[in-house]
C-alpha cells in the first residue's frame, strides 16, 4: 500500500472514532442548539425600477443613440451593435474577460448583496435557513421556489430516497480508479457516467424535446440529488480502501451520507445528531450561489442542449478549481504551511509581495464579510465542543484578524469567504483535505439543477457563444516547409519531457 493510501485510512479511522465515540440518540434539542441564532446581515429595500433610456453620442462620428434601460437596470448588449463608425466596423461590443458587468441570465433563484454582504435563497436570507431549516427542504425551496408543504416534502423525500441507487457500472467506475485518485476527478467522471446509465434523459438519444416533460425534468432532480451522496460515498470509502455501502431509506439526507461513510456494514449505525445537524448546516449554505463560475458552466453547457448529467459533471470540473470551490482545501493546506501564529506576518508579507494569495480570502461579488463565512465561524466552536479545538483554528482567527487590519486588503476589500473556515470544520470531523471539495459538491448539485430547470423554462435562453476581439495576424498565404522563415522571438513547442517508458525503451536498445 502506498503511502497516500495509508494516510487516507487513518485519516478515516480517526474519523470514525471520533464520530461514533460521541454517538448518543438524537433528540429534537440537538438539531435546534446546533446553530445559536445569528444575526441577520442587513435588510435592504428592494432595488428601484430604473427604467428609462440611456442617450450615447459617438464622439467619433458625432451620432446620437437611444438605448433602453431595463426595469431591472440592464441595457441589451446588442443594443450596442448599433453603434459603429462605417462599413468595416460590425458594432460595439462589450470587452468583458471575467463577465465582470456581464448578466446572461435572469434569475429568481438567489440573491446577493456583495456590499452589505447578504445571500438569499428565493427570498429568505441564508441565517435563517441554516439556523431554522435543513438541507433537504432547502433543496426542494431552491428547485421549486418555495419552502414544501408536509405532503410535498414526504413526496420529494421519497423521490430522493428511490432514486438513490448508482448503477453497478458508475460503483465499477469507481472501483477502477487508482485508490489514489483525486476524489474531485473521481467525482466528475461518476457523474459524467451516469449520462450513459440515463439513455432515457439523452436529448441525443431521444430528441432536443425530451426535457419538455416536467416529469422527465423532475425524475432527473430526483436522480442527482438521490445518487450524489451514494456516489461520494463510494469514492470515500474507495480511497479508504473499503467496500461501497448501500443507501439506507429511512435516514435524512445528510444522516444518510454520513451513514454510508462509516457504518461498514453494521444497518443500526447512526451518526452523531451534532455532527450530522453541523454538516446539514453546512450543505444549505453551500447549496446555491448564483451565477458562480461553477453554476454558469453547467448553464452554458445546459445551453448547447447536452443532458443535465454532463452538464453538472462539468460544473463540478469548474468547482475542483482552486479559485472557486477547491479553495477549502488550499486553505488547510496554507493554514498547515503557516503552521503557527508566530509566522502569520512572514505569510501576510509574502501576500503582499504577490509571492501567494490568501486562500479562503476575497470575491468577485463579496466585497463586505460572507455571510456564510460568518456563519461557519460560529459553527466551528459548535463542532470543536464535540471533536476537541483544532490547534489551525487559532492560526486561522489570527491571520483572519491580520488581515482584516491590514491596509492591503482593507484597500481591496478581501474578506473571508465561504472556504475558509469550511476546511477547518471538515478537518474536525475528520474529512481528509482531497475530500473538501466533495463536501461543496453535493449540495450545489441542488443549485446546478435548480438553474438547469431555469434554463429550460426561460424563453430567452439561448445556446451560449460569447464574442471574442480577433486581434491576430490578418490575412496569410500558405508557404511550403522549405520556404518558412522561422522568427527566433515567436510562439513554438517547448522542451517536452520525455515520458519514462521511452527513456526505459531508449536505455533498452542501446541508444
Ligand atoms: C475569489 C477570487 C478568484 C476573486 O477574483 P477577482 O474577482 O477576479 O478579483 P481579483 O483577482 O481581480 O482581485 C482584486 C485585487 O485583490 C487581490 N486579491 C484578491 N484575492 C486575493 C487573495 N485571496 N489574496 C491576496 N490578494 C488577493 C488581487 O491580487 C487584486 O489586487 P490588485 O488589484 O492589486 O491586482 C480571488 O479573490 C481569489 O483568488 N481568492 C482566493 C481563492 C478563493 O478563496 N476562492 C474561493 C472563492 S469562494
Amino acid at each position: 500500500m502506498s503511502t497516500n493510501s495509508e494516510t487516507a485510512t487513518v485519516v478515516a479511522r480517526g474519523r470514525l472514532a471520533m464520530l461514533t465515540a460521541h454517538l448518543r440518540p438524537s433528540s429534537a434539542d440537538d438539531v435546534a442548539s446546533a446553530l445559536q441564532p445569528l444575526r441577520l446581515s442587513v435588510q435592504s429595500s428592494p432595488p428601484p425600477n430604473v427604467k428609462g433610456t440611456l442617450t450615447v453620442v459617438d464622439e467619433r462620428t458625432g451620432k446620437k443613440y437611444t438605448i433602453e434601460v431595463s426595469a431591472e437596470g440592464t441595457i441589451k448588449a446588442t443594443d450596442l451593435k448599433k453603434i459603429t463608425t462605417g462599413k468595416n466596423d460590425k458594432g460595439l461590443k462589450l470587452y468583458d474577460p471575467g463577465y465582470l458587468n456581464t448578466a446572461p441570465v435572469r434569475s429568481t433563484i438567489s440573491y446577493i448583496d456583495g456590499d452589505e454582504g447578504i445571500l438569499r435563497y428565493r427570498g429568505y436570507p441564508i441565517e435563517e435557513l441554516a439556523e431554522k431549516s435543513n438541507f433537504t427542504e432547502v433543496a426542494y425551496l431552491i428547485l421549486y421556489g418555495n419552502l414544501p408543504s408536509e405532503s410535498q416534502l414526504a413526496e420529494w423525500k421519497f423521490a430522493i430516497s428511490q432514486h438513490s441507487a448508482v448503477p453497478q457500472g458508475v460503483l465499477d467506475l469507481i472501483q477502477a480508479l487508482p485508490h489514489d485518485a483525486h476524489p474531485m476527478g473521481a467525482l466528475v467522471n461518476a457523474i459524467s457516467a451516469l449520462s450513459i446509465y440515463h439513455p432515457d434523459a439523452n436529448p441525443a438519444l431521444r430528441g432536443q424535446g425530451v426535457y419538455n416533460s416536467n416529469q422527465v425534468r423532475d425524475k432527473q432532480i430526483a436522480r442527482v440529488i438521490g445518487k450524489i451522496t451514494t456516489i461520494a460515498a463510494a469514492i470515500y470509502l474507495r480511497i479508504t480502501g473499503r467496500p461501497p455501502v448501500l443507501p439506507s431509506n429511512n435516514l435524512s439526507f445528510t444522516e444518510n451520507f454520513l451513514y454510508m461513510l462509516d457504518s461498514l456494514g453494521n444497518r443500526s449505525y447512526r451518526p452523531n445528531p451534532k455532527l450530522t445537524r453541523a454538516l446539514d448546516i453546512i450543505f444549505i449554505l453551500h447549496a446555491e450561489h448564483e451565477m458562480n463560475c461553477s453554476t454558469s458552466a453547467v448553464r452554458h453547457l445546459a445551453s448547447s442542449g447536452v443532458d443535465v448529467f454532463t452538464a453538472v459533471a462539468g460544473g463540478v470540473g469548474a468547482l475542483y478549481g482552486p479559485l472557486h470551490g477547491g479553495a477549502n482545501e488550499a486553505v488547510l493546506k496554507m493554514l498547515s504551511e503557516i503552521g503557527s501564529v508566530e509566522n502569520i506576518p512572514e505569510f501576510i508579507e509574502g501576500v503582499k509581495s504577490r509571492k501567494r494569495k490568501m486562500s479562503g480570502f476575497g470575491h468577485r461579488v463579496y466585497k463586505n464579510y460572507d455571510p456564510r463565512a460568518k456563519v461557519l465561524r460560529k459553527l466551528t466552536e459548535e463542532v470543536f465542543a464535540i471533536t476537541g479545538r483544532d490547534p489551525l483554528i487559532e492560526v486561522a482567527v489570527a491571520l483572519e484578524k491580520v488581515a482584516l487590519s491590514d491596509e492591503y486588503f482593507i484597500k481591496r476589500k478581501l474578506y473571508p469567504n465561504v472556504d475558509f473556515y469550511s476546511g477547518i470544520i471538515y478537518r474536525a470531523m475528520g474529512f481528509p483535505p482531497e475530500f473538501f471539495t466533495v463536501l461543496f459538491a453535493i449540495p450545489r448539485m441542488a443549485g446546478y439543477l435548480a438553474h438547469w430547470r431555469e434554463s429550460l423554462n426561460d424563453p430567452d435562453t439561448k445556446i451560449m457563444r460569447p464574442h471574442q476581439v480577433y486581434v491576430g495576424e490578418w490575412l496569410r498565404h500558405y508557404k511550403p516547409i522549405n520556404e518558412r522563415i522561422v522568427s527566433s522571438d515567436g510562439d513554438k513547442l517547448g522542451q517536452v519531457a520525455m515520458s519514462n517508458a521511452s527513456k526505459r525503451r531508449l536505455a533498452g536498445s542501446g541508444m
